[in-house]
């Protein structure tokens, strides 16, 4: 298959890549800085522009995000509408314009987190954001034309960054990079469509 990985270049991304390209896929990365082609999924004027680049997809995969951690009692609109645009809309404008452009039977699968079922001081944002992208992912499912596939992976704190978020949260136990990346694959190889993948390892 054919398969784009937007944030290809990050944590979860240089896992994925290697895995995928093993396996005998042809991976196109993207990202805004590194890789292939360059996006940034916070502009819908990008995205389209990414597509016409890349040429035909079996797959996208995005594991591309930007965002802060906020502060309950000074959160503004501003800031969770900033990071809805770096994970939420970013994502869904990448199924909305990306349905027109994959090949049939192709799938999008997306990035959510922990926080949509578990919540934690200080990602009221990131709750929030995941919870949408899992109802987003059970409609889109049901609308897609062409038999496209899409499925949401929805990770916790992943083994490489369990010491950059030990301290903020230290009752999440890491989930297994090699476990993740097992998680992707199926979804960009399995049948399933409308699947909701948490992995919360130990948790
Ligand atoms: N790491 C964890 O423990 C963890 C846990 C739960 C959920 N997640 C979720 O998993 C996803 C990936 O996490 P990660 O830790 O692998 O992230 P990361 O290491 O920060 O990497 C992010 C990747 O996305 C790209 N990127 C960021 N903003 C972008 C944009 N607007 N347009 C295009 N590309 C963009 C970055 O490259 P450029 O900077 O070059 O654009 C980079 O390749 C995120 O949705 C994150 O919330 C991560």
């Amino acid at each position: 298959m054919r398969v784009l990985v937007i944030g290809g270049s990050g944590t979860i991304g240089q896992r994925l890549v290697p895995e995928l390209r093993a396996r005998g896929h042809e991976v196109v990365v993207g990202s805004r800085t590194a890789g292939d082609v360059k996006v940034d999924i916070t502009s819908a004027s990008s995205i389209r522009d990414m597509y016409q680049l890349a040429g035909e997809l079996d797959a996208v995969v995005c594991i591309a995000a930007s965002g802060d951690m906020d502060d309950f009692a000074t959160l503004t609109e501003d800031e969770l509408l900033a990071n809805m645009r770096g994970k939420l809309l970013g994502q869904v404008n990448l199924v909305l314009i990306g349905q027109r452009h994959l090949a049939e039977r192709g799938s999008f699968t997306l990035t959510s987190g922990i926080f949509a079922d578990y919540p934690a001081r200080g990602v009221t944002g990131g709750g929030l954001i995941s919870g949408a992208l899992h109802s987003f992912v059970l409609s889109a499912a049901i609308e897609l034309p062409r038999g496209l596939r899409i499925n949401v992976v929805s990770p916790t704190v992943v083994e490489d960054s369990a010491d950059a978020y030990r301290d903020s949260f230290p009752d999440l136990k890491p989930v297994s990079m090699q476990s993740l990346v097992t998680d992707y694959v199926r979804c960009v190889e399995g049948p399933g469509t409308g699947e909701i993948v948490r992995a919360y390892g130990g948790t």
